[in-house]
């Protein structure tokens, strides 16, 4: 044979190897995104009484509206020409809605487990933050939840491009199954009475998962999102030692930082944050200045 045939021998093969290489992650990342996990939820009796429901709504309006949209009716979380597209649905019972979650059991199963009432595991649904949270916030957002005004909004198909399902399967955007990485026997945390300030921010810093941006000792990372600037250090050891409270309330409400820019909502999710009580800012910041 001449070399020549050689060549193309060996590139015909190599194509032939890649391409089922990639054939095969696309296939397992289908499957890894249509199984069925059975998961028993952790059981948790629900107050509608008016102080769950003001516990409930201060969560759903902040950190549920970050993704599922302000009236909490659906919104597109990813919509990328490479990626694809993925939908946090509407959690109303208007019309499109998933009134089929109007159960307990189905909140507790999405909320704390990462699953769909069929049994798939929730893509980037940020469950295991949720894990976190005591009784009486898992308890006032379900009393919340099942009292939300209708929206009527069909929910968009989600639906990723060959690419994406190509990283996912190779595990290149870290685990987005949130059913994978709980402890689905775990109890729910036990409600806290006379913690400090302080204490109070690092609770409220982990449910809503500031970590997962900014590092988990928050000393600032690279978001995984590929267009995102890098999250700051915001911690005294970086520019946040600067900042007072002000200039914390001021971001979080306004989205301008304490030199003058302007923060994309987008990177960083300030217009949720904006919906939190001002005893809650504190906290936080009370938190991310003593560490
Ligand atoms: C970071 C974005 C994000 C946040 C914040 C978020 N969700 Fe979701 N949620 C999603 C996405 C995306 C889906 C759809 C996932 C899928 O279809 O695989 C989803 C799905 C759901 C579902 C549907 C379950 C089903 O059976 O189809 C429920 C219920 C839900 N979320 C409730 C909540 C609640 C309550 C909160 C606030 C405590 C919340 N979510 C916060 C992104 C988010
Ligand atoms: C989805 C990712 C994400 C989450 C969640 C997130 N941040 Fe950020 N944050 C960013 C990014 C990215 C920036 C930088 C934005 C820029 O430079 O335009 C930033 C900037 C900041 C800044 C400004 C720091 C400076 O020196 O300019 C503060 C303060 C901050 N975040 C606090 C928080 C707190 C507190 C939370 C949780 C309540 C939080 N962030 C949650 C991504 C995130």
């Amino acid at each position: 044979m001449t070399s020549s045939k050689w060549i193309w021998i060996i590139t015909g093969s190599l194509t032939i190897i890649l391409a089922a290489f990639i054939f095969f992650h696309i296939e397992r990342a289908n499957d890894l995104m249509h199984r069925s996990m059975k998961i028993e939820p952790v059981l948790l009796e629900i107050n509608n009484d008016s102080t769950a429901l003001r516990i409930g709504k201060k969560w759903v309006t902040s950190i549920c509206a970050e993704c599922h949209g302000t009236d909490l009716g659906g919104h597109t979380v990813v919509e990328d020409p490479i990626i694809g597209r993925l939908y946090a649905p509407n959690l109303t019972r208007g019309k499109g809605g998933i009134s089929y979650l109007n159960n307990n059991e189905h909140w507790l199963a999405a909320l704390r487990h990462g699953v769909s009432v069929t049994g798939r595991p929730l893509v980037l649904m940020p469950s295991v933050e949720y894990t976190k949270m005591r009784k009486e916030d898992v308890g006032g957002i379900i009393a919340y939840l099942n009292t939300l005004p209708p929206v009527d909004r069909i929910n968009q198909k989600s639906a990723f491009k060959p690419m994406a399902k190509f990283l996912l399967s190779l595990g290149v955007f870290g685990n987005l199954f949130s059913a994978d990485l709980i402890d689905h026997q775990a109890p729910i945390p036990e409600n806290r009475k006379n913690e400090t300030l302080a204490e109070r921010g690092a609770y409220l810093t982990e449910i809503i998962g500031c970590q997962g941006c900014h590092g988990s000792t928050f000393t600032g990372k690279y978001t995984g999102d590929p267009m995102s600037p890098k999250a700051p250090n915001i911690t005294p050891a970086g520019n946040f030692s600067k900042w007072d409270y002000e200039d914390f309330s001021n971001l979080m409400n306004t989205g301008i930082t304490r030199d003058g820019k302007a923060v994309n909502n987008r990177f960083m999710p300030w217009e949720a944050y904006s919906r939190l009580p001002e005893n809650e800012l504190k906290a936080i910041y009370t938190y991310l200045k003593s560490l």
